[in-house]
Parts: structure tokens; sequence; C-alpha cells
């Protein structure tokens, strides 16, 4: 996909399809407008009939409207102008991202950027506006066979056309979206393959060849390494299957040498059978889903790559599936963690904290500024808060405050959990330090406290995008999310120390 940001009438622009937005009412943006004067007042005519929806994102779209070069122009309803903010106008771009990948031309315009939200600024919304864009093009046919989509529809060149002076910053907003939709994609890509493609070592490759394209240190463990290491936990996890672990370490050098890393840890379960504590069988496919907060690392890394952002960031991918077999660790096991803590497994169906703790002691060695995991991690999460928030639970109030704070400015949002002290004794064990689950209440806070044991030495926030990290039903398939969260995060954090 090409962006560019152009300055001009919008009723002068040839193209095949033209957006511009309108408010409920008939109350036309400044393109709009233009567009009505230049059809001699039958846009607004139109509009008077009603035949567009009062609701944000809804849309009507027209052809070869009197005085305007464009195919057709699509008029995008931002919904009542005193109830107009980030939600309408999320509704208004999504509306025209789908549009504009269904639309029979390869070329558009689009008048939204100019637009404004309130409490935001223009780089805000052309930052939105073209990674909505970007990311609604994505489509996953990797594995269809006959049924491929050979003649695809949908805009490729894009022109942002806009009423101010072009700047500098609106270049880099665009090229942030973009670069954000990318990132999407990957992680995307990576959450759709089934389990027997995306592998470990299918992350591993995948790891290695960002670091080749962007020119990243990676490195992969195996699990010759991860024994001598002591990761005695994530290696419990790995006795049932056959495909071999892997322990992916990614570092992106942007900043200056002396600048603590920023750590991203991403749980890596290409396959959660649940183990010996077998899970059931309906939608238990969905389980390939369960490497997405790897993905998700892997995504940042691309995203933050194709910016050049100045910052250091480690990611850290621990992976492997989750199978029974005969040589599958058993409920009441217990193992010794990387940190020497030992756990009693008493469900074997809880193994995301159990690979996410020894990936978490590792972290340690990089001094770093703070830790990040992002793991599909309980189902109770979901039952808690939906697929609207991804859970966020921290040792560190401030860094929880930063992450809720980037979620609402990049709409890929975070509610924080209480992570009280109280919660630990639901951990006890009769026969080791820990046991691995907490009972029947709280499951997504006995899991995080879980982790919380092995976070003592640093400031440590943990993203739960069980709800989140894709969807069900017809449209089934990764969200790319929490990429625009995390990389939102490491643009705040690129651009100077945090109070
Ligand atoms: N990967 C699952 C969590 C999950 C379940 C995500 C359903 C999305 C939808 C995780 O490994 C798991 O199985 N967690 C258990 C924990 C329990 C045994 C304490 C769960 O949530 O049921
Ligand atoms: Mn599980
Ligand atoms: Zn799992």
């Amino acid at each position: 996909m090409e962006f560019t940001i152009k300055t001009g009438a919008p009723e002068k622009l040839k193209t095949g399809s033209l957006v511009v937005g309108a408010f409920a009412g008939g109350m036309l943006t400044e393109a709009a407008t233009a567009l009505d004067k230049a059809s001699k007042g039958k846009l607004a005519a139109i509009l008077a009939r009603g035949d567009l929806d009062d609701k944000a994102g809804s849309q009507l779209t027209l052809h070869e409207l009197p005085g305007s070069n464009a195919e057709r122009i699509v008029i995008v309803s931002l919904g009542k102008q005193d109830e107009f903010g980030d939600r309408a106008w999320r509704d208004a771009t999504n509306t025209t991202a789908k549009v504009l990948a269904a639309s029979p031309s390869h070329d558009a315009g689009v008048c939204l950027g100019d637009v404004a939200v309130p409490g935001r600024d223009n780089e805000w919304a052309l930052q939105q506006l073209s990674r909505a864009i970007a990311d609604g093009a994505y489509r996953f046919d990797a594995t269809k066979g006959k049924s491929k989509d050979t003649k695809r529809r949908g805009a490729r060149k894009i022109v942002l056309l806009t009423g101010n002076k072009i700047s500098a910053g609106m270049e880099e907003a665009v090229k942030r979206g973009q670069a954000i939709a990318e990132g999407m994609a990957l992680a995307k890509d990576l959450g759709n393959l089934p389990g027997n493609i995306c592998t470990p070592t299918h992350l591993a490759e995948t790891a290695l060849e960002l670091g080749k394209q962007y020119k990243l240190k990676v490195e992969v463990l195996e699990r010759e390494d991860m024994e001598k290491l002591g990761m005695g936990s994530l290696l419990s996890v790995a006795r049932g299957s056959h495909e071999p672990p892997k322990f992916v370490v990614l570092h992106y050098k942007g900043g200056k040498s002396k600048d603590k890393p920023v750590v991203l840890v991403g749980k890596g379960i290409t396959f959660d059978t649940g183990g010996i504590s077998l899970k059931p069988g309906a939608e238990m496919d969905e389980m390939k889903f369960d490497m997405c907060g790897a993905a998700s690392v892997l995504g940042t890394f691309k995203a933050i790559a194709r910016i050049a952002l100045p910052i250091n960031v480690v990611g850290i991918v621990p992976t492997t599936e989750n199978m029974p077999g005969g040589a599958a660790t058993k409920p009441g096991d217990v193992v010794t963690s990387m940190s020497g803590q030992t756990i009693e497994i008493l469900n074997t169906d809880a193994e995301g904290r159990l690979i996410l703790c020894d990936a978490l002691t590792y972290a340690e060695r990089f001094k770093p500024d703070c830790v990040i995991d992002i793991a599909t991690l309980t189902g109770a999460c979901v039952v808690a808060l939906g697929k609207i928030p991804s859970g966020l639970l921290a040792n560190d109030d401030n860094l929880a405050r930063e992450l809720v704070d980037c979620g609402t400015v990049s709409g890929d949002r975070a509610w924080q959990m209480p992570l009280w002290d109280e919660y630990q004794e639901l951990l006890k064990s009769n026969f080791a330090d820990m046991a691995n689950i907490g009972g029947r209440y709280a499951g997504t806070i006995t899991a995080a406290c879980f982790l919380a044991r092995f976070t003592k030495a640093y400031k440590w926030a943990h993203l739960d995008i069980a709800g989140t990290a894709w969807v069900s039903g017809d449209a089934k398939g990764a969200t790319g999310r929490p990429v625009p969260l995390l990389t939102e995060f490491l643009i705040a954090r690129s651009k100077g120390p945090q109070a």
C-alpha cells in the first residue's frame, strides 16, 4: 500500500473512490462542502433525503457526482457533532478501511485527515487513519488452496487530501500508522497459521528473518541451552511434545548504548491442548492462537524497526507446544524454575505462566528499564473483561498508568486489575514453594500473582490478551493486538525519560 499526502481541492482529484465525512443532520465537513459546491448543491440535497444513516461509521456511495473528478464519492457518517470523539472517529476510519478494501478501483482519495477530533491533533488523526486503512487491506490466504483469491479488489494507492500545509510531522504520522499496520499483519499471519505450520521452529525462523531484514541480533536457544540455564519450568511444558522448544531473544538497538532496554516477553505456546489436564474438544482449534503474545512481540519489533525508533528493546519469546504424551508432565509433578523456586503443577493447562516465569528470570540479565509480558493467559480474563480491553496487572502503578494511557491513545485499550498481596495466599502448595493454579476465583489475578514472584528485580507489567488477540465465529482470526498499544508505548518512551 502506498500513501501520499497532498494539498488540493477534493473535487479536482481524479481517482476511483473519494472518501469524505459528514455529520448527522447534514452538517458537512470542509471537503464535503467543497464537493457540494462543485455539484451545485446536489450532495447536500441527497443527504437531506436521509439516505445516509446518522450512526457514525455508516456510509453512502454516490456515483458520478456532477462537478467531481472521482468515479465515486463515499460519504462516511461521523455521527452527531456534539457526540464526536475517539469512538466515532474510529468507527468512521474503520468503515473507510472496509469500503476501500472492497473497492473495485486501485486508487482512492481520503479527505478525513482534516476533521478535528476533540482533544486530538492532526498527526494523531493521520496515524489512526493510515493504520486503519492499511490494516483493513489485510488478507490471510496462506493456507487457502484452490479457493485462493487471485484477483484482489481494493485500493492500494491512497492519497490523503488535506487543506493544510503539509508538515514533516504529518508525513511521519502516516509512516507510523502504516508501520504499525505492518507489524499487526505479521502478528496476524503468525496467529492465523495453524499449529502444524506455526511451530516453535517456525517462530524462531521468523525472528531470524526479521533479524536479517532489519539487522537485529537474534539468538535462538535450544533445549540443551535451556537445560544448562536451569529452565526446569519451561522445559516441563515441552516434555509431552515431539516439536523441539525454542527460546528466542531479539535485540533492537535504536537508542544510546547506555540506555536501559524495555524488555518484551511473549507467550509462545504454538498449540495448547491443556496437556494431561486435557482441554474439552469444543473450539480447541482456537488454541493455535496461544502464541499471539509471541506474535505481538515480533510484530512490534517489525513496526519499530520500520520507523527506526530511537530506543533499545529486547524481545524474549519462550515457545513450545503443550501436548499430552508418554513423557508429559503430570498433575502433582514438582519442577524447579530457573529462579530456584519450586512449583507444584496441579494443572498442566496452566502452562503459560510456567514458560513465562523462566523467561522473566532470564530478563533480569538485561538490567531492564521495565519488562512487559504479553500472554493469552487466562480464560478468566475473557469472562471478566470480555473482548474490548486487554487485562493489565503491574507491580508499578506508574508503568500501569502509562500503558492505560497509550491504550487510550492508540485505541488498543487495556484495563488494570489489582495485584494485591492478599491474593498470593491462593497459590499455596503443601509440596513446593507455590502451586501453578489458585483455585476457582480471580483466575487472571492469581495467574499474574504467580508471575509477580519472578519479577521482583524490575518494574513489570503483564498484559493478558486472552480476549483481545483473536476473534471467534464467522470472522475467526487474529487481531494483531496489542501491537498498536506496545508500539505507542515505545514511541512515547522514545521521546524521553518517564516521570
Ligand atoms: N491458553 C489458555 C488461556 C485461554 C483459554 C485463552 C481460553 C483464551 C481462551 C491457558 O493456557 C489456560 O489454559 N488457562 C487456564 C488456566 C487454569 C487451568 C487455571 C484457563 O484459563 O482455563
Ligand atoms: Mn493452557
Ligand atoms: Zn495456554
